[in-house]
């Protein structure tokens, strides 16, 4: 069965289960921050195990479950976990559950992830809404042969699109307006993706703040230029968990990056049950 079948298969799945709850609104929970799932109300939930071609997460921290429902009142479906390249899945398994959502009529993603605090400035437990993101993955989800039949817009699904907004501005500022009436102020970075699993040695924390990055993690990109592809709006969220190696005074561990996600998780899942029903109004308003 080829890639483009897989998706609509599992879409299938997911919409068989899900009846009559029509999300427009996706949203992506990275490492130690399910909170947000607990938040939502009548849930549908639907484990990644029982998706058919769905990648499993291997990752402690990571849930690996769908949880349709209400979330501030709009109807949305949350990804509680997300599977990396590091596991020893393709770019194709990594990407896969973003088309899946497009397929289900996602329009709009949020997209969350811990990550590494590299700007000055920054510390644990901040959010950080990211306005741009530097992919040095060392590959790109949309290498091989194009597939239209993903887009989700007119004018989406081309071989070569623009990325010159890949994190949707009107979205950033919906959710630097959320976070101000929360409480908390909400600063732009721009995210840089590597492959991991290693943490970063100094040396290459230094020359990523060299070539601009703010935020360092091994998630998200992938994810952006996939929903870029298909014509879907993408917000994305970092939640700083420690700082960049060679800033802090100790060691990087996964086990800090945990604890730091479990911490600030619950501001996250308050920012998203405001954020949420604004972007479903928003993309509702174009249908
Ligand atoms: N580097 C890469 N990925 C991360 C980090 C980091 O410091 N923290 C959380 N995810």
């Amino acid at each position: 069965m080829n890639y483009y079948d897989q998706v609509a298969e599992a879409a299938a799945f997911v919409k068989a289960h899900l009846g009559s709850l029509g999300a427009r609104v996706g949203i992506v929970l990275g490492s130690g921050l399910g909170a947000a799932a607990a938040a939502v109300n009548d849930p549908v939930i639907v484990p990644y195990s029982e998706i058919p071609h769905f990648p499993q997460s291997t990752v402690e921290g990571h849930s690996g479950r769908m949880v349709a429902g209400l979330l501030g009142g709009a109807s949305v479906i949350v990804m509680q976990g997300r599977v990396h390249f590091y596991e020893g899945y393709s770019p194709l398994e990594v990407t896969f559950p973003m088309r899946v959502l497009g397929m289900l009529g996602v329009r709009a993603v949020v997209l969350t992830n811990a990550a590494g605090g590299i700007q000055a400035g920054l510390h644990a437990g901040e959010l950080v809404v990211l306005s741009d993101h530097i992919n040095l993955m060392g590959w790109n989800p949309l290498n091989g042969p194009n597939e239209p039949r993903f887009a989700i817009r007119a004018g989406a699904g081309k071989r070569f699109f623009d990325m010159t907004e890949a994190y949707s501005r009107p979205l950033r500022m919906l959710a630097k307006e959320e976070a101000h009436e929360d409480g908390f102020a909400l600063e732009e970075g721009v995210y840089l993706a590597t492959p991991g699993p290693s943490f970063e040695t100094p040396a290459e924390i230094r020359a990523f703040r060299a070539l601009g990055a703010t935020l360092v993690g091994m998630s998200t990109v992938p994810e952006t230029i996939v929903a870029r592809h298909m014509g879907i709006e993408v917000l994305g969220i970092s939640c700083v968990t420690n700082l960049a190696a060679g800033l802090g005074t100790k060691p990087l561990s996964h086990e800090e990056v945990n604890e730091t996600g479990k911490w600030v998780e619950s501001r996250l899942a308050s920012l998203l049950k405001r954020v949420a029903p604004r972007i479903a109004e928003r993309v509702e308003m174009e249908e």
